[in-house]
């Protein structure tokens, strides 16, 4: 059987200054009436057969991500609740190690919630055939994706015979990244896991034992209340903070990729949703009141004031209430940057 598993935690710093701690991406209607969140959702159960997705997310979200499932489920949700963000290797642990205490051992398919799908029936044929089949053959099944630009902030994934991956690099630098795309054979990674428990366990524990160690451990002192799991804050917080993809994709040799042209893109940048928008005639993708001479290629987000762009070319403008963002569309990832210092500075 298929456990789907939504990650809703982390903050989407690169789409700052919408995207706040309090009122993260994957909430937000980005691309249309539903918030890439219940997207996910209906994707998921879908491809899994009906079976309700686990979520797991932080404390300070659990009930705006419990408020979108609303008239969907009459039942309460399974929501994993973190005391803190470590990233995704901790959270797909803890689901991981949930569905041991409940003494299963399905395929886990590991969903982001910042991401969109054009075509979820390539996404549910795909899931369904070679990576289940994969996956119960004992690999960590990711989907590749063709890149089409040297991307720094992607996974990358060289496909060796069968479907193994002969090698997985998490966030190269540009010029790498440049090669491997040039090459010609490498894949993007989804970010997507269809996995057995045991094998991502065995795994984990192999590679990242402090990980295994303590959200184990948090998982097993965790408290049920109605929809929410809470996992024990002193052991989780013990975990070190790391992604799936550094603590475990990179090291173990058990990586199997499964090439999908199902209309993916990530919505982590403004550079991204500049590539999934509707352009007008010049390239433009333009939100809320802005008043446009002569640009080209530009993504332009009003949430309130008028904000008037003459003669830009390839340039991100996003005004909200407290907060402007100006920048060249190819230095959509340094977004990341600039948050990280405002945190800093308090
Ligand atoms: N619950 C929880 N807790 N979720 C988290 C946490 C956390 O601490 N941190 C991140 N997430 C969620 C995010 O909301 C997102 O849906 C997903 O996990 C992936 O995290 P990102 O922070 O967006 O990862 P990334 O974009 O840098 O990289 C990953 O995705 C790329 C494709 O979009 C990697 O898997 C790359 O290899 C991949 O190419
Ligand atoms: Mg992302």
């Amino acid at each position: 059987d298929i456990q789907p598993v939504i990650l809703a935690g982390g903050v989407g710093s690169r789409l700052w200054p919408l995207s706040r701690a309090l009122y993260p991406k994957q909430i937000m209607n980005l691309t249309g009436d539903k918030s890439l969140f219940q997207l996910t959702w209906e994707r998921c159960v879908d491809t899994s057969d009906g079976i309700s997705p686990w979520i797991i997310t932080g404390m300070e979200h659990r009930f705006l991500i419990k408020e979108q499932l609303e008239g969907t489920i009459s039942e309460d949700p399974t929501i994993i609740v973190e005391p803190c963000g470590k990233n995704t290797a901790p959270a797909v642990a803890a689901a991981a190690f949930y569905a041991q205490k409940l003494g299963r051992d399905p395929v886990l398919l590991v969903c982001p919630s910042d991401h969109v799908i054009k075509r979820p029936s390539v996404f549910k044929q795909i899931v369904q055939n070679k990576a289940l089949e994969l996956a119960q053959d004992g690999l960590l099944v990711t989907i590749g994706i063709k890149p089409t630009s040297p991307e720094t902030g992607y996974g990358y994934i060289k496909k060796g015979r069968d479907f193994k991956a002969i090698e997985f690099i998490e966030k190269p630098d540009t010029i790498n990244a440049e090669k491997m795309v040039s090459s010609g054979d490498y894949f993007w990674n989804a970010g997507i896991f269809v996995m057995k428990v045991s094998t991502f366990l065995d795994e984990l524990k192999r590679l990242s034992p402090q990980v295994f160690k303590e959200v184990g451990q948090s998982v097993e002192r965790a408290k049920k209340d109605g929809a929410f799991l809470y996992l024990d804050e002193e052991t989780f917080t013990r975990s070190p903070e790391d992604s799936i993809d550094y603590a475990v994709m990179e090291k173990t040799d058990k990586v199997a990729v499964v090439p999908g042209d199902m209309g993916w893109s990530d919505v982590g940048s403004w550079k991204a949703l500049w590539e999934i928008g509707e352009k007008d005639e010049h390239g433009n993708v333009i939100f809320g009141d802005v008043m446009e001479n002569g640009c080209k290629d530009c993504y332009i987000l009003s949430t309130g004031r008028l904000i008037s762009a003459i003669g830009l070319e390839d340039i991100i403008i996003v005004e909200t209430k407290d907060a402007v963002l100006v920048a060249p569309k190819k230095r959509a990832q340094d977004v990341k940057a600039i948050v990280r210092d405002l945190k800093d500075n308090g």
